[in-house]
């Protein structure tokens, strides 16, 4: 397919944004859902500012202008909800900060956010290297592995750890394997109508997701019966939302803190694995990069010791690798939001009910910001360089009162595991890797990555 059909060249212009055909657009989306991007980058360098279209009746903007995103996300967040309608993440995550909006999103943001403060985060430090250490010892000197499925089980066992203070591998394996079986189902709910119509079909997909939505229901409604026997003696984030209340006094009820729960595990743990799993494979296909990170990891961790959050102003490459890795592969590569009331972006009017697309992908590629975009280039990220990309021209997490509210601990976790994994292995990619992104809410590995581990000479054994 030729991309020139997906986004033609002289569309109609109505209200200041080029406008493409429903059937481009459409193509543009499954292209996008597909992993074949390149349509997406030509959109960019054809429409840097965005386009619009209709899909199903409903106009949808695409705005790529980092001063439009920032309008949306920051300025005029109140003008702009989540979709009211059943979406993928609310069929899982339920009534969560994630996906409700207005006042009670910001009452609920509000009750949470302490949980994340820096004075706390930093505590989880020592799990989060411990962990990394665990996994880091378990692989075997040329062996092949999934890296992916390996980033996904040892985020997910950091998360389980720091949200219920288990460490026990089959919690952590229950819950991970759960969320990867409605991911992968949940797709039915992307078409208005659609999911709510084969719910009620005696499917396959529908069996899996009321299974592991059970599944998932019981070990989160499990570790709340048991932090709340053990009282205050736990200190991990569960503890947290149990003694959070609102300003009335009221606390979360047990709906309430099982949607929480599942929120942050989903959040904050195929987001990580993502970004960490395209990281090891950028780090592969670019051999003096990846040397000059394990010259800065030995230089840092002298006598192959832990890493820890105090290392961080030291491990500055290792953080310019992470910040230019999510640039070419944003683990969550797009998001969206609905208009309530008209108001304008840039001074093109919106009306009610529009759908604004602003999508990390488009925005990382642009070559405004990113000379030769597609370059993996972590030297973009020195301070001389870095300070002529607009801020909302990199949003991997967003921005405004919805940005990611687990973004610190994110920064912490991918650090600490790069820097642990990094200090003792190297991978290469398995001759036999097919690799093909995925969208599927994150970006992640079609078929998985599979490399070859290689335990470095100067490695902890
Ligand atoms: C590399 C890792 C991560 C990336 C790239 C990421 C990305 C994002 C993005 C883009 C959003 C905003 C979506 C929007 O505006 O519609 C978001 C929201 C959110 N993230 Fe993350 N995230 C990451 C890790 C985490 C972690 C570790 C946690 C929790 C432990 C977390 C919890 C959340 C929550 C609760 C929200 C909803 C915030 C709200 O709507 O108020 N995320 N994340």
């Amino acid at each position: 397919m030729s991309t020139t059909t997906i986004v033609p060249e002289g569309a109609v212009r109505s209200s200041g944004l080029p406008r493409i055909s429903q059937l481009a657009f459409l193509r543009f989306l499954v292209n996008g859902s597909r992993g074949n991007f390149a349509p997406w980058f030509e959109a960019v360098q054809r429409y840097p500012r965005g386009f619009e279209s209709r899909l199903f009746g409903q106009r949808c903007i695409v705005m790529n202008e980092p001063d439009g995103i920032e309008e949306v996300l920051v300025k005029n967040h109140k003008y702009y909800h989540r979709r009211s309608r059943p979406t993928p993440l609310k069929v899982i995550t339920g009534e969560s900060v994630l996906t409700i909006s207005g006042e009670p999103h910001l009452r609920q943001r509000r009750l949470i956010q302490p949980a994340f403060h820096k004075s706390r985060l930093d505590a989880y430090g020592d799990s989060m290297a411990a962990m990394a250490e665990r996994y880091a010892a378990r692989w075997r000197d040329g062996a092949t592995l999934d890296v992916h499925a390996e980033m996904m089980r040892a985020t997910a066992a950091v998360i389980t750890k720091t949200m219920f203070s288990s460490d026990i591998e089959e919690d952590a394996r229950i819950v991970g394997h759960a969320i990867n079986a409605l991911l992968t189902h949940t797709k039915r709910y992307l078409v208005p109508g659609i999911g709510s119509m084969l719910d009620r079909l005696p499917l396959k997909g529908t069996r899996l997701i009321k299974e592991a939505l059970r599944q998932l229901d019981s070990i989160i409604h499990r570790f709340i019966e048991e932090h709340r026997k053990a009282g205050a003696e736990m200190d991990d984030l569960l503890t947290m939302l149990l003694e959070a209340r609102y300003d009335d006094g009221t606390v979360l009820t047990d709906r309430q803190l099982r949607d929480e729960s599942m929120t942050l595990f989903l959040a904050g743990h195929e987001t990580t694995a993502t970004a960490l799993s395209w990281t090891f494979y950028l780090l592969s296909q670019h051999p003096k990069i990846a040397e000059k990170l394990r010259a800065e990891v030995d230089d840092v961790l002298s006598e192959g010791r832990s890493p820890e959050v105090d290392d961080f102003p030291r491990l500055d490459y290792t953080r310019r690798v992470l910040t230019e890795s999510m640039r070419l592969y944003p683990p969550v590569p797009g998001t969206d939001r609905q208009a309530i009331e008209p108001n304008e972006i840039l001074g093109i009017p919106v009306n009610v009910g529009d759908l604004i697309l602003v999508s990390p992908m488009v925005t990382h590629h642009d070559p405004r910001w990113y000379p030769e975009p597609k370059r993996f280039d972590p030297d973009r990220w020195l301070p001389e360089r870095a300070e002529a990309v607009p801020k909302f021209a990199y949003v991997p997490f967003g921005g405004g009162a919805r940005k990611c509210i687990g973004e610190r601990f994110a920064w912490m976790e991918g650090m600490l595991l790069l820097a642990t994994f990094s200090r003792d292995w190297c991978f290469e990619l398995a001759p036999e890797a097919r690799i093909q992104p995925k969208m599927n809410i994150t970006l992640r590995p079609a078929h998985g990555l599979p490399m070859i581990a290689r335990r470095r000479p100067s490695g902890v054994s």
